[in-house]
């Protein structure tokens, strides 16, 4: 988390420099927070790939990316041309030592050319297969040689099973101590997500009613519009369950149920974060399917544009039994949740990009009101927009103006939109943190196989068997309807599928009245 001191000097080595996370993404982040003078005063960004490229290419393609996918747009010429120097291309192979030695006479050349042992922050973004080569390659070259200043950043999949994970942090570990491994999720970079613990932690309001005493249940929602875009090949052995559930919903699910950490350290965070998933009910095999709910889109409408089936995109099987929707009802067996259900839900192709928090309060004990009007109570909600749309709001009773006693439902709203800072992208924060040795916002080893531990039951069931309704939900829907049955066995809606419903009735009263 940001302390508003600039970072010691700094060289990061981009693994994967010419791929689209570089160019979507980090880039854009760095030159962010290098607008925002965040950066460090000294600091070289080194892009590794395989093409022959020289620096002025090199520069061109990511000031093209920025142009297209940066939140402030195309760079100004001055500000790119003080932030370009500090970039530049490094031609080499993964796979041979070579390159790693001759990557280490370049970084030692500008640690005597800026007369300090600058931190080095190798950020890992190739593909799976390759994390092997480079780690090992990394230790032997002796890049990496200062556990106090050196860290490695790596992205999901950290694994792709529980068994696979422990491996990949085993062979992590071999050459890095666990203090020096920044594993990704950007969702926990997200200014909504990051501001959880704010909300619960900051203030004294809430904290005692967050429990199974006054809270119903909880949604979380992570709905997606776009389909798997032009990683069918990747998504076919992935999932929503694993390329969702498993880290960023599992992750948030953490941030809303933690016990209050002692202090704002790492590791309180993180200690706290691992009792969650440890309290998490293991859903027995026999049990999935009253559990759990798997979806696959199909063809349908998104914003009146034609869209294919997930079994018609390019590299996706024709009777893939990969979902791309997953809903999942999970208990915790902890004093403070013992009882309340946690519904997570995330699919792609659905109608609206919309991720929230409900956070469902117990209605009233005792109604006062007579003469209808305890039909109109409606229990306290908490909700956190996450994105796009961003605020917390807070739902609770109140008396319509008036002669008559007439309840009426009403909001008391922070919303993002009125403040003046723009919020930074998630990469932004996270990457601050990395180059300042902050690993609050990052997975630890035990948390990334706890996580794993928690799905396998229905990871496994999943795999194993066809699902026989596949495609099951249209494209721009809210998903199968068995995701409605699964919870609605216990009398409960899906938060935002009833807010859409009811703001479209709204609307549509509205449209009545003006007529
Ligand atoms: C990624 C998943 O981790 O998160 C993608 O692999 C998904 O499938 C993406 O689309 C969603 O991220 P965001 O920030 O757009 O909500």
């Amino acid at each position: 988390m940001k302390t508003g001191k600039k970072a010691n000097p700094a060289i990061i080595v981009i693994f994967g420099g010419t791929g689209d996370l570089a160019k979507r993404k980090l880039i854009p982040a760095f030159y962010n927070l290098f607008l925002d003078d965040w950066m460090p005063e000294k600091f070289a960004i080194i892009g590794l790939g395989r093409t022959k490229l020289d620096d002025n290419n090199y520069r061109e393609r990511l000031k093209e990316g920025l142009k297209d996918f940066s939140r402030t747009g195309a760079p100004q010429q001055d500000t790119w041309e003080k932030f370009n120097p500090n970039v530049t291309y490094f031609q080499s192979n993964i796979d041979d030592v070579n390159s790693y030695h001759a990557l280490a006479e370049k970084l030692d050349a500008l640690d005597q050319e800026w007369g300090v042992r600058a931190n080095r922050l190798f950020y890992l973004s190739v593909a799976p297969k390759f994390i092997e080569a480079a780690t090992l390659h990394i230790n032997e070259s002796g890049l990496a040689n200062n556990p106090e200043q050196d860290r490695i950043v790596i992205e999901k999949p950290f694994g792709y099973n529980k068994e696979t994970a422990v491996a990949l942090n085993q062979l992590l570990t071999n050459t890095f101590q666990e203090n020096q491994i920044y594993r990704i999720d950007h969702y926990l970079g997200k200014e909504t997500v990051q501001n959880i613990l704010a909300f619960r932690f900051g203030n004294a309001l809430f904290e005692p009613l967050w429990n199974r005493n006054y809270i119903d249940y909880i949604q979380i929602t992570v709905a997606e519009q776009v389909g798997v875009e032009n990683r069918g090949g990747y998504y076919e052995g992935a999932g929503a369950l694993k390329d969702m559930i498993q880290n960023h919903l599992l992750q948030i699910l953490c941030m809303v149920a933690m016990e209050t950490p002692a202090s704002f350290r790492a590791e309180e965070i993180r200690n706290r974060k691992v009792d969650v998933l440890r309290a998490i009910r293991r859903i027995k095999p026999e049990e999935v399917g009253r559990y759990a709910v798997r979806g696959q889109y199909n063809e349908g409408w998104i914003e009146g544009k034609k869209v294919p089936g997930y079994r018609e995109e390019e590299g996706v099987s024709s009777d893939s039994n990969t979902e791309t929707f997953a809903a999942i009802k999970f208990y915790l067996d902890n004093w403070r949740w013992q009882g309340v259900p946690f519904y997570l839900r995330t699919g792609k192709r659905m109608q609206e990009k919309h991720s929230s928090i409900t956070i469902q309060f117990k209605a009233v004990p005792h109604s006062t009101f007579s003469n209808g009007q305890a039909e109109n109570l409606m229990a306290n909600r908490l909700t956190i927009n996450i994105q796009p749309q961003m605020d917390i709001r807070l739902r609770f009773m109140t008396k319509r103006p008036g002669l008559s006693m007439t309840l009426n439902p009403s909001e008391m709203i922070f919303d993002y939109d009125t403040c003046s800072t723009q919020s930074p992208e998630a990469y932004e924060t996270l990457l601050l943190d990395a180059l300042n040795g902050d690993a609050t916002l990052f997975m630890r080893s035990d948390q990334v196989e706890e996580a794993w531990d928690v799905i396998t039951p229905i990871q496994e069931v999943w795999e194993s068997r066809d699902s026989l309704d596949f495609p099951n939900y249209q494209s721009g829907s809210w998903g199968p309807e068995n995701a409605e049955a699964l919870i609605a066995s216990q009398g409960h809606v899906w938060a935002v599928n009833a807010h859409q419903k009811a703001s479209k009735s709204e609307k549509k009263t509205n449209d009545k009245l003006k007529k």
